[in-house]
């Protein structure tokens, strides 16, 4: 009795066990026809004041989106129901962005990439009540990139982001206008915001499964709101942006054919030259701008294939990195323009090398915390001084993906598990990659300017993780200027613009 009872439940585990198996993997590729226009994100307008800033406005909102035919989904947007405007300006241009929140829960909005005041950077300690405005303003200073916004609310980001508030920022400069680069928004030069969704109803869920410990996964992807996204195009080379704006899933991007395509910028802007490759992998946050080539007549998949690097087999499997995806179909015109090739030489990086570096800091990441400290508003866990280059050591050994950003700084990557980086590493980055058993050297140069008072945030960009606390503070304080009190009262609860 007793033994054949053992054996029915050992049997019954058995088969649940691999039905949890089996069901972990996500495939779309083939599926289904991409018979969708792809959205493309308006550019927002703006307007230039007395003293040469340019003004835009932002308006945080509740919506429904028609994701699917006849079915209103609940969202969040920025200026509409879904996602947001792309902003963009010019380096050396003064900026302000006027935000008003007219959701009814308080929230934040963060430029992601950007180098900036830490009161301006949009962290947790910078949240709009509702029905409140916050007016943000700065200078540009720095290279052309595609760097992207989003809300940062402390504990909340993942919520926020997959509802919906995202949109892409876009920089240029001198250098990035003459190079013959494909440039026409919409045309040549597309945004291509990529999230993973699962829908509950009409709804879009957000839960996690029971085995997913990088946070939710969805079983379908989206392009800019897009579900199975087509885009016609009419020119020889095309411009992806690409923007893993997802809350926890990382993509290998590439297509069927195995052709290559030329990467030209990663999170912080342009590469000194472009690199050709078959993939590129982008974890949350993360940004890559490639370009591909294009034969009249084709129809050709961007796709995102399984991951070799995601870990054990276990945690491949139910963390996302066994999934493929099919993902933007783009149909070449029967007659196509024809575009100039490629520059040899494109930016010209302005990310430290790590020579002079005054400081070594290590950040051990663990999904309770970094460095063993889980998020405290009130704690300040690093100070640096401004004007000054440090090298920062990031290790993952702890058998699930992470990654690592830091607010306010483009780095660069010196080593990844003791070797030079690859050429998808080579450009300057906001965001990298650090998969369990890595450990990356980065230079990261501090210049200002100083603030002991307002933290800027170093943390993992997989949402779950951040939202739970793996995130830490730092503040950057003028040489000679006492580091700031490692608790620090004033910021326990945050500041709320109302
Ligand atoms: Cu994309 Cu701290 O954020
Ligand atoms: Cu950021
Ligand atoms: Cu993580």
């Amino acid at each position: 009795m007793l033994g054949s009872s053992v054996t029915a439940v050992a049997m019954a585990v058995g088969a649940l066990f691999a039905w949890l198996w089996t069901d972990a993997k996500v495939s779309t590729v083939g599926k289904e026809p991409f018979g969708n226009a792809l959205a493309i994100p308006p550019q927002a307008e703006s307007s230039v004041d007395k003293d040469g800033t340019r003004v835009f406005d932002l308006r945080m909102r509740a919506g429904e989106t028609e994701f699917r035919a006849g079915v209103k989904t609940p969202t969040w947007g920025f200026n509409g129901s879904y996602l947001g405007p792309t902003l963009r300006a010019r380096r050396g241009e003064k900026v302000r962005v006027r935000i008003s929140n007219a959701l009814d829960e308080a929230s934040t909005v963060h430029w992601h990439g950007m180098h900036l005041p830490a009161r301006m950077d949009g962290g947790p300690h910078q949240m709009i009540a509702p029905g409140g405005t916050w007016s943000p303003h700065w200078t540009v200073d720095q290279p052309a990139a595609t760097l992207w916004y989003h809300p940062h609310p402390h504990g909340g980001t993942a919520r926020h982001v997959q509802r919906g508030l995202a949109g892409l920022f876009l920089l240029d400069d001198e250098r990035s206008g003459r190079l013959p680069l494909p440039k026409r928004y919409g045309v040549d030069d597309l945004p291509v915001i990529v999230q993973d969704v699962r829908f509950d109803g009409a709804r879009l869920a957000g839960d996690r499964g029971m085995l997913q410990n990088v946070g939710f996964l969805g079983d379908r992807t989206m392009v800019n709101g897009t579900l199975r996204p087509f885009r016609q195009v009419h020119d020889e080379l095309i411009r992806l942006r690409l923007l893993n704006a997802s809350t926890a899933r990382t993509y290998a991007f590439g297509f069927p054919d195995g052709r290559s395509f030329s990467l030209i910028a990663t999170d912080g802007g342009l590469l000194e030259r472009p690199a050709s490759m078959e993939r590129v992998q982008l974890s949350p946050g993360e940004r890559a701008e490639i370009v591909v080539r294009m034969r009249a007549g084709e129809r050709v998949m961007l796709r995102s294939f399984p991951q070799g690097n995601y870990g054990d087999g276990w945690q491949r499997r139910f963390g996302g990195g066994d999934d493929s995806f099919d993902v933007l179909e783009l149909r070449a015109a029967a007659r196509l323009r024809p575009s100039p090739a490629l520059p040899a030489t494109l930016g010209k990086p302005e990310t430290p090398d790590g020579k002079g570096s005054v400081r070594g800091r290590h950040f051990d990441l663990k999904r309770s915390g970094i460095n063993g400290r889980s998020m405290d508003m009130g704690r300040v866990d690093e100070t640096v001084t401004r004007g000054t280059t440090e090298v920062w050591t990031v290790r993952n050994s702890n058998g699930m993906p992470h990654n690592f950003h830091v607010h306010d700084v483009q780095f660069r990557v010196l080593e990844v598990n003791g070797s030079a980086p690859p050429p998808a590493l080579s450009g300057p980055k906001d965001t990298v990659f650090v998969p369990h058993g890595t450990t990356v050297r980065l230079a990261l140069r501090f210049t200002g300017p100083a603030d002991p008072d307002t933290p800027y945030m170093y943390h993992c960009h997989l949402l779950y993780h951040e939202d739970e606390g793996m995130m830490g503070q730092f503040v950057v304080t003028e040489k000679g200027e006492p580091g700031a009190p490692r608790e620090h009262p004033g910021h326990g609860a945050g500041h709320t613009h109302r």
